[in-house]
């Protein structure tokens, strides 16, 4: 079964065609991100404006280079929510005329459920996903991480139709911290890939930021360690010694501790054996070697999708509406 995944709910426009749930075919993405640099931040009225100008060319590129027409689609999948309104509806809209057209039908799909489906996919000729090991249905249940843009939650996933949301940010989603915290130190947007290759140069740091573990609860807080950034750059940024390096690896320590404890303490707890970790910040290089190393001691393996997939884009929608519609 081939079905063409439409994904448009921030500033990515993708589109992807997914055979069986698994192999990815093609996975097609345009982004308006540069136009949004220089605001520091994405302007929603410019990113639903690109979609409208980008869906055509994406979806004809993916269909091109999967070697198939729209004939051999047997449906549509669209991201429907979350996101940025304006942009989803555009992405919503086109899948809606695609599916009357061709008389295919439409499914629906959770943004954030999606991130945690790439960690099944299978790109490059169906070898792996780029990095690591597929995640097979068979080993589930499983605990899943979503670290993006906009969410911070953990999940109980019993099966790709039905994962419940057990935590989630209480403020500031992580990768938001991140993009904050670039902000303030004049890193550029977006913030996580910066601090991630910054915080390399650094193996010894004296400065330590506050972890918000939020005992007792799933919840995760990052407002916090986000204000210390700012109140000490404030008080040390004129200061002889100041490096912008050394606080932005106390900070992502502080994220990156957070992360590792909360979800393997949950993974602990549900007795399940597979950690997935999904959405913009699974690509972050010091939360993959610390989960990796943590999950070990407790027997649990980590699956983080290969990093193409780790960002928005449509093969995690094409990937999981074949368990929608198959069951
Ligand atoms: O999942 P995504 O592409 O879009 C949303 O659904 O939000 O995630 C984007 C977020 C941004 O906040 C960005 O700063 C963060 O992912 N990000 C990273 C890294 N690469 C992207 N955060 C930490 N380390 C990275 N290497
Ligand atoms: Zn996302």
């Amino acid at each position: 079964m081939n079905i063409l995944g439409i994904e448009t709910s921030c500033d990515e426009t993708s589109a992807s065609v997914v055979r069986d749930g698994r192999r990815v075919l093609s996975n097609v993405v345009a982004t308006s991100l540069k136009e949004h640099q220089k605001f520091g931040g994405i302007i929603p009225e410019i990113a639903s404006r690109r979609q409208l100008e980008f869906i055509n060319i994406v979806t004809k590129e993916a269909l091109v280079t999967a070697g198939l027409t729209l004939k051999d689609i047997d449906a549509v999948a669209v991201t429907t929510h979350p996101g940025l309104i304006g942009s989803l509806l555009v992405g919503i809209s086109f899948a809606n005329s695609l599916s009357f057209a061709l008389n295919k039908p439409l499914i629906k799909v959770n943004h954030i459920h999606a991130h945690l489906y790439a960690n099944c996919l299978s790109v490059f000729q169906g070898k792996n996903n780029g990095e690591g090991v597929i995640f097979k249905e068979s080993s589930l249940p499983a605990v899943g991480l979503v670290v993006s843009g906009g969410h911070s939650s953990l999940f109980f996933i019993k099966d790709f139709r039905n994962m419940r949301l057990i935590g989630q940010t209480r403020d500031d989603a992580a990768g938001e911290a991140y993009d904050k915290v670039a902000r303030i130190l004049n890193l550029g947007y977006p913030g996580g890939p910066v601090i991630d290759r910054l915080s390399k140069n650094v193996s010894d740091n004296d400065i330590h930021f506050p972890c918000a573990m939020l005992p007792g609860t799933r919840d995760f807080s990052f407002s916090g360690v986000k204000t210390a950034v700012l109140y000490y750059t404030r008080q040390h940024s004129a200061k002889p010694g100041y490096s912008v390096e050394r606080v932005a690896h106390a900070f992502q320590e502080s994220v990156v501790k957070v992360l590792t404890e909360k979800s393997l303490e949950v993974a602990r707890k549900k007795k399940v054996k597979a950690l997935l970790v999904g959405g913009g910040v699974a690509a972050n290089s010091a939360l993959r070697s610390s989960l990796e190393a943590e999950a070990l001691k407790s027997g649990i393996k980590v699956y983080f999708p290969g990093m193409p997939l780790c960002m928005d884009n449509a093969a995690m929608v094409a990937g999981l509406a074949y368990h929608y519609y198959k069951t």
